[in-house]
């Protein structure tokens, strides 16, 4: 496999370490490539007035926090850290809001809770927000009634009424997408930084309508027991424990609208190469990760860390060569694999990729999405997935990797801290009746507060299980 092929860049302090410029790439090269699920933009002039504007803005996140984030995820490839990333399957402008932003914190903060305790490692933090807001679709089109119509691609693109006018791709919604994500990135900023991920306050991420939830109980004994580690260590030190009040969080979305991505990809000062400054943390969906796509091509220049979905189509092989195109210095941190199989397809699909990628050598971070392979619908229509079936998925995807001499070193999850009945199971054991009460995604099934901290404490017992993560 041909590696190396570009001229060697000298690397600045903050760097990893040296790596290769990709040949022939820049932030517009793709546009050669065939591209999957773009939308077709009807007035050219007022999209290129569109992204000149956001070529203008300024940058959503910093170059030094994603080079950071790559240090933490090849922490996190030697088994020193475990990913947590999660959010709604797509963010929408309407939801833009304090209580929405600040729930789904609070879920991922309980859940990195429970993660830390019972796996005794650091716990990477990335959001699914701040700029998750376009969407693959199966088609192109929708049709009801008779009445066929641009599907929709989520808020970035056009709107999800079934109207001729709410469909037709909007430039101007990219500009109102960077201001919503800068709206959400402030206010998560200034949570963090204002004390609310404080381990002395567990409380302030306590959800109101969670007072009788079967799991309370449990994860109130755990934040108590942490609560007397911390009054122990300070007790020793004789002063407050002050990293204890802050952690860290960062950003991803599935990075599927080109036109919006060039336009926020950046040379910085001090820095060689190229960065998308609108997340930390983009990636690569299922239906967009053909080896010669558009998709593939933009990625491979920037660098961010970066990661690509892997289903239950793709061959070893494939797996391989694209490896070779996202990271062909082998660079740690670069590249994280997202395997999304299905329940019933991992045990029969992931174990080839394993033992394919680990004869290699090649470094990965491997980590499961046991939400995308388990989307089913109901007999009422509903959009739906089983609890069982992603705690079936999880849990195979640990042996399997235990069995094939691989990590599995995170989680990739679609959650929302609103009391939502989107998936069916878990503790409350909803029911397919109980989805009506409570179903507001315009595209997949969110797991609820409840659903999301349980799948944290199934994740530390099946680990247990198989005795702790060996790191390198
Ligand atoms: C998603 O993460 O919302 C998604 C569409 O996933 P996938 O590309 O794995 O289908
Ligand atoms: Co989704």
């Amino acid at each position: 496999m041909q590696r190396n092929k570009a001229r060697p860049m000298p690397h600045s302090d903050r760097s990893l370490q040296p790596v290769n410029l990709p040949a022939d790439w820049a932030p517009a090269s793709w546009r050669a490539r065939p591209a999957q699920q773009l939308p077709r933009y009807p007035d050219e002039a007022a999209l290129g007035g569109t992204l000149d504007e956001l070529r203008a803005l300024p940058p959503l996140v910093t170059s030094w926090e994603i080079i950071a984030l790559k240090q933490h995820l090849a922490e996190a490839q030697e088994g020193k850290r475990f990913l947590l990333q999660g959010g709604d399957c797509a963010e929408n402008f309407a939801e833009c809001s304090s209580e929405v932003i600040s729930n789904r914190l609070k879920v991922l903060l309980q859940m990195s809770l429970v993660l830390v305790h019972g796996l005794r490692l650091p716990v990477v933090r990335v959001g699914r927000f701040a700029g998750q807001y376009a969407k693959p679709r199966s088609t192109d089109e929708e049709t009801r009634g008779g009445v066929t119509l641009p599907s929709y691609r989520g808020d970035i693109v056009n709107a999800p009424e079934f109207t001729a006018e709410a469909r037709i791709p909007d430039p101007r919604r990219m500009i109102k997408a960077h201001a919503r994500s800068a709206m959400t990135m402030n206010f998560v900023r200034a949570l963090i930084d204002g004390g609310f991920a404080d381990l002395h306050h567990p409380e302030y991420w306590d959800l109101g309508w969670v007072g009788h939830s079967p799991l309370a109980d449990e994860y109130h004994q755990m934040v108590a027991s942490i609560g007397d580690a911390v009054r122990f260590m300070e007790t020793l030190s004789g002063s407050e424990v002050h990293n204890l009040n802050r952690v860290d969080f960062y950003t991803s979305h599935e990075a599927l609208l080109l036109p919006y991505e060039e336009a926020q990809t950046r040379q910085v000062p001090r820095q060689w190469g190229w960065f998308n400054l609108s997340t930390h943390f983009p990636w690569i969906g299922m239906r967009t990760a053909a080896l010669d796509g558009a998709h593939v091509e933009y990625f491979r220049g920037i660098r961010n860390p970066i990661a690509v979905k892997v289903g239950p189509s793709v061959t070893p092989d494939q797996l391989l060569k694209l490896i070779d195109v996202l990271n062909p210095d082998d660079e740690p941190g670069r590249l994280t694999l997202i395997h999304r199989m299905g329940a019933t397809n991992i045990a029969t699909k992931l174990p080839a990729l394993l033992d394919a990628v680990r004869r290699d050598g090649r470094r990965v971070l491997w980590v499961c999405d046991p939400m995308h392979g388990n989307t089913e619908s109901t007999a009422n229509g509903y959009k739906t997935r089983r609890f069982g079936n992603i705690r079936s998925e999880l849990e195979q995807a640990f042996e399997l990797h235990a069995t094939a001499g691989t990590r599995l070193g995170g989680v990739h999850l679609e959650l929302t801290g609103e009391d939502v009945t989107e998936c069916l199971g878990g503790a409350r054991e909803l029911t397919e009746s109980d989805l009506e009460r409570a179903y507001r995604s315009t595209v997949d099934p969110r797991l609820n507060y409840e659903q999301a901290l349980e799948t944290a404490m199934l994740i530390v017992r099946k680990q247990s299980q198989l005795g702790a993560p060996a790191t390198s």
